[in-house]
């Protein structure tokens, strides 16, 4: 099929295995619907400027318009002889328009063209999440919200060490998505860059009205420097960082999850909605999908990897190697998006939580903190705490479980109210410092959350974020 744009200097044809060795078009044909917008708005700038005129830029932009219907519509063919979505773009136009369609590419390479594509693309998607992960923020909220009452052990080292609200433990993840999503606004603004009219890569000889353009595209900036415009892909690599920053998160909370449904921790037990049997154990409920996300998080970090060693050699401009950058700009945005969402539905299907058992010596450093008020040293008080641990350990019970008497044999300072000291909730609610567990605390963190995330879905609904 087809004519190549460059056949004029070349005078052999190009061999099929190049064709289809040198396409990409199974992979950026997503990019068409940016490519088609930038293409419309080329032809207005280039008729304002007076480069082609009105009538020429009416019948492109028709052209063009109908083109996106036809790909919407499942009826456009795809060939690889066309290598990219520009061309195949371009050759369609050509046989809806005729001649004129020859005019579009005018003041303008595939170079600011994909670069062009890829920020609108890439800039509609990052929205999409940034919108996404308030809702997950607003569900892990409700979540804590509604478990305000579930106290859990909370680890150093995977060894039992102090008990902590289920909600504060949650409310860590809270801060991680806030951290991600804030991350994700930041590399909009670098996205979201109007890179066209830096033409293949010293710019363009026709009198073209850039600001126009991307005032048309609703981009706040052009691009200042027309090699780097072409060969930038930095936009690219940051949200990849970003993104896999995010599975980072998401694979630590999917560890938990696997963690405290099994029977070892049984803290918690998954949904059946969101669990899976065995083929041969009946007893089994496995927790496939944080399995799965945990899993999947190895893709998001690779295709990270995969871009940094692409860009590192490259001298400037453009160079084909960059057209690798697509395949894992979007595996890492389908993987994330999917995460994020099986997430939201995940956590609103709710674990059924369990009151986790209170054993583990989880109140050893209470011990300590009652001696301290009693008048002993810290450090003292630590060491005689450990020796009560020890103590107990040998008896086979907890430090609450002993009897007053006992306890009095490692301090004398120890009185009947220690045992107050020894409860859990008591060890909750004591945790007043700021950012710590108290009930009081959460009960604020959460309200605080809700307060935020009532301004960002306002400012969301406004659509104030680009
Ligand atoms: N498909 C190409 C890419 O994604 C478009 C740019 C091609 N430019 C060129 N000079 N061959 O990078």
């Amino acid at each position: 099929m087809s004519e190549k744009p460059w056949e004029g200097r070349f005078s052999e044809k190009t061999d099929t295995s190049v064709e289809s060795f040198t396409s990409s078009i199974h992979i950026d044909k997503r990019l068409y619907k940016h490519d088609i917008e930038g293409s419309i708005a080329h032809c207005k700038m280039l008729a304002k400027v007076s480069v082609i005129t009105e009538d020429e830029s009416l019948l492109l932009i028709q052209g063009l318009s109908k083109i996106k219907r036809d790909i919407e519509r499942g009826n456009f063919q795809f060939y690889d002889s066309l290598e990219d979505i520009h061309m195949h773009i371009e050759a369609a136009l050509a046989q809806q328009v005729g001649k004129t369609a020859q005019k579009l590419h005018t003041a303008r390479s595939r170079n600011d063209q994909v670069a062009l594509d890829v920020r609108m693309y890439l800039r509609d998607e990052v929205t999409g999440i940034i919108k996404s992960l308030v809702e997950l923020r607003k569900v892990i909220v409700d979540f804590a919200k509604l478990h305000m009452d579930v106290i859990l052990p909370g680890y150093t080292h995977m060894q039992r060490a102090q008990p902590i609200l289920l909600s504060h433990h949650l409310m860590a993840y809270y801060e991680m998505f806030s951290r991600d999503l804030e991350r994700f606004k930041e590399g909009l603004k670098r996205i979201n860059v109007m890179p066209l009219g830096s033409a293949a890569l010293a710019g363009t000889t026709y009198p073209i009205d850039r600001d126009y353009t991307a005032k048309l595209l609703d981009f706040p900036k052009i691009s200042t420097n027309s090699i780097d415009a072409v060969s930038d892909r930095d936009f690219i690599i940051e949200f990849l960082a970003s993104a896999s920053i995010c599975m980072v998160h998401f694979s630590r909370i999917s560890e938990e999850l696997i963690l405290w449904s099994s029977s070892e921790f049984g803290f918690i037990e998954l949904s059946d909605a969101f669990s899976t049997g065995s083929s041969i154990m009946p007893q089994k409920k496995n927790p496939d999908v944080p399995e799965l996300v945990r899993g999947k998080s190895g893709r998001v970090f690779g295709n990270l990897i995969t871009l940094l060693t692409i860009m590192k050699s490259l001298p400037l401009a453009y160079n084909r190697d960059m057209q690798e950058d697509k395949e894992p700009l979007f595996e890492t945005l389908d993987t994330l998006k999917a995460c994020i969402d099986i997430y939201k539905k995940m956590l609103i299907n709710k674990e059924v939580m369990k009151q986790a058992t209170s054993t583990g010596f989880l109140n050893a450093t209470d011990m300590a903190d009652y001696l301290v008020t009693m008048g002993m040293p810290f450090r003292a008080a630590h060491n005689c705490a450990g020796k009560a641990v020890n103590y107990a350990l040998n008896k086979n019970k907890e430090l609450h479980e002993l009897t007053l008497k006992e306890l009095q044999t490692f301090s004398p300072l120890i009185k009947d109210d220690i045992f107050n000291a020894l409860s859990t909730q008591h060890m909750i609610d004591r945790r007043k410092s700021f950012g710590g567990t108290s009930t009081e605390n959460v009960t604020a963190a959460v309200r605080q959350a809700e307060k935020s995330l009532e301004e960002e879905i306002g400012y969301l609904k406004g659509d104030g974020n680009k």
